[in-house]
């Protein structure tokens, strides 16, 4: 994933992912492709056809720092303004209580594209991504109900560590063991 295609990743990110900055809308979700791609924490893979991008999957080496850059802090303030009901969502994502371990983030398929096996090539690319950064295991947070996404995490060797409620909703804290035959095996195909 490159800034060059950080508007379409946040199409994406806008229209399928639920998350703190989905809700702060659109050009929130494009900013913060636009910076976090800046710090070397932070990574992530597109699935491109047709010069399209389908799918994304974005990920850090470091959950405590992913809104570390002015231009996001603004935004995220900007947003507060325009929505001050997230304040307590905002403030919680601010303060750092994340702790600091690698992150499979957000990800997504366009609707045209799922259950096609694009959804494994990118969570495949990730595993590999945090392997050639010298780490071998990362956490994610995944809806309850989230079938496909959990079931995903689970064939790349995700187990659940922790149950959880974020605004009464159910969530698993996931963690992935990478091991290197899970993904040396695998080819890399139009995930850039
Ligand atoms: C999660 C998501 C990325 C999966 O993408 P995808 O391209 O459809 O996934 P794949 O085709 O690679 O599916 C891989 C496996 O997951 C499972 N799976 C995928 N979609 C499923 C569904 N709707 N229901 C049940 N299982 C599903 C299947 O076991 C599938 O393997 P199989 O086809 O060999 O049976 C996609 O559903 C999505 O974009 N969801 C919305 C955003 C989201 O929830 N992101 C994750 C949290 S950030």
């Amino acid at each position: 994933m490159a800034e060059k295609h950080a508007e379409e990743v946040a199409e994406l990110h806008y229209i399928h992912t639920k998350s703190l900055i989905q809700e702060l809308g659109r050009r929130m979700c494009i900013i913060f492709y636009k910076n976090a791609l800046k710090s070397k924490n932070n990574f992530g893979y597109v699935y491109v056809e047709n010069s399209r991008v389908m799918g994304f999957i974005f990920g850090t080496v470091d959950n405590s720092k992913i809104f570390n850059n002015a231009r996001i802090l603004i935004e995220i303030c900007l947003g507060l303004i325009r929505k001050p009901h997230l304040i307590k969502e905002i403030i919680f994502r601010l303060k750092g209580t994340e702790t600091g371990a690698p992150e499979g983030l957000y990800s997504a398929v366009d609707q045209n594209c799922r259950e096609k096996g694009t959804g494994i090539k990118l969570y495949k690319a990730l595993n590999q991504g945090f392997m050639e950064r010298g780490i071998n295991y990362f956490e994610s947070r995944i809806d309850a109900d989230n079938k496909a996404a959990l079931i995903l995490r689970k064939m790349l060797g995700a187990s659940i560590k922790e149950e959880f409620y974020e605004h009464n909703k159910k969530r698993y804290r996931l963690v992935t063991e990478i091991r290197g035959s899970q993904v040396n095996h695998y080819k890399l195909e139009r995930c850039k």
